[in-house]
């Protein structure tokens, strides 16, 4: 049956918006297959960066003077299209960072060092990025907590009964990832977060990489935090999103201190200015805030149908064809999966293969992609992996199985 939403996501089209999807490299047309590290950034989102910094520079929540007035306006818009994107109930819920890392290191360092304590409990997956391992490793060596790790099984996806058998009343705080940058593998993060709630732990989401894969609904999920990056969804990099419950948020002390986070200061002391500020200080990366609006804004007219069912489609050809190929094997076959195609090839090591697909044009990324206990896992120092977005195309998957096959040959000589 034809979908009626396919209509809508036209391909040709949205690649047009992508200006660096007609670069050449090595005299070959680009094949971006690196969404995973970062995404292309659409025409609008530069242009609306570049209409900050020619027209309308100034500093947000500072001055009276018109420009600084409409700095602000624009900035505090970008947090309304955000708690829009994230369906979080109240805009003060949405914090701006430099990133999803940021997000969780400000969630060990404040939420963590007030509420946890020695002997504390805090689980996460065998499949996390180092960004949510670090953290929790930092805070367990400053109060005393304790890691529990989710094991995951040779498809790569969390062993749910071990989870269950992990959580108990020592459990203060889970942390996992949605989609896992290096297997694909989409979590069941509603089961886990019901599970939690239970035992009366709170629950952090990494949605670096799902938040292109589905929709989000933070009321709905009843996530406790949820974070991301601007630069993975079509914008610019330096900026990340904390949304957190407003009754954790009112509760944890600042992260850090600085301009803009205060109400008050004063040698005998300060006091802390309201929600979303307190955890703003300094001056923030307004042209990256301006910036992810627009993506999120450009992001949202696609469809989600129409995309969801086009990158089923690439993934499908592009694991059919790589698999068609003598030597080589997929890490992260999950039955529910997206976007991420990690794999090795006999005899070749992923950076050689980077380096020589690289010469035809292709961008993939190789190595432990952040999650060295993945690798260690699967008994592999690493992977190549190709990470699809919305432009990509079959026709881009085989030109990337055609180069893997070049670099086989080049091996075999
Ligand atoms: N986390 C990013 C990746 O997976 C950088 O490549």
């Amino acid at each position: 049956m034809t979908n009626p939403y396919m209509s809508t996501f036209n391909i040709q089209k949205l690649r047009q918006d992508f200006p660096n999807l007609n670069i050449r490299v090595h005299g070959k047309p680009l094949v971006y297959l690196d969404n995973a590290a970062t995404t292309l950034k659409p025409r609008c989102v530069i242009d609306a960066m570049n209409a900050y910094y020619v027209t309308g520079v100034a500093n947000v929540h500072r001055g009276v003077h018109y420009l600084s007035e409409q700095a602000t306006a624009a900035f505090e818009y970008s947090r309304q299209v955000v708690r829009q994107f994230l369906h979080s109930a109240k805009v003060h819920e949405i914090i701006f960072t430099k990133g999803a890392t940021e997000s969780l290191n400000l969630i060990a360092q404040s939420y963590g060092r007030h509420f946890l304590k020695k002997g504390d409990e805090i689980i996460i997956s065998h499949m996390e990025h180092h960004s949510n391992i670090v953290p929790w490793q930092m805070l367990c060596q400053q109060a005393g907590c304790v890691l529990k790790v989710i094991p995951i099984n040779d498809r790569g996806e969390i062993i749910f009964e071990e989870y269950l058998k992990l959580l108990s009343d020592k459990t203060k705080l889970v942390s996992l990832v949605w989609v896992s940058n290096s297997l694909g593998t989409v979590n069941p993060v509603k089961a886990v977060i019901e599970a939690a709630h239970k035992q009366g732990a709170v629950v952090v989401i990494d949605a670096a990489q799902a938040v292109t894969h589905t929709p989000i609904n933070v009321q709905e999920l009843d996530c406790d935090f949820l974070v991301f990056s601007g630069h993975k969804v079509f914008g610019p990099t330096g900026v990340g999103v904390l949304y957190g419950k407003e009754k954790w948020l009112e509760a944890m002390p600042p992260y850090q201190g600085g301009g803009d986070m205060i109400k008050s200061v004063t040698f005998a002391g300060t006091t802390y200015n309201v929600l979303p500020y307190k955890f703003e200080a300094g001056t923030p990366a307004i042209a990256e805030v301006i910036g992810l609006r627009s993506a999120l804004e450009f992001f949202q007219t696609i469809g989600w149908e129409g995309m969801k069912q086009h990158k089923e489609e690439i993934l499908d050809h592009g694991t059919r064809t790589l698999l068609s190929i003598d030597g080589v094997r997929i890490i992260g076959t999950a039955k529910d999966k997206t976007s991420i195609i990690s794999f090795v090839v006999d005899g070749i090591h992923p950076h050689d293969l980077g380096t020589l697909v690289d010469q035809e044009g292709v961008a993939i990324r190789t190595g432990h992609h952040c999650t060295q206990p993945v690798m260690q896992r699967f008994g592999i120092p690493a992977t190549a992996r190709a990470s699809l977005a919305f432009y990509n195309t079959k026709e881009e998957l085989d030109i990337l199985a055609a180069a893997v096959k070049k670099a086989q040959a080049v091996f075999k000589q």
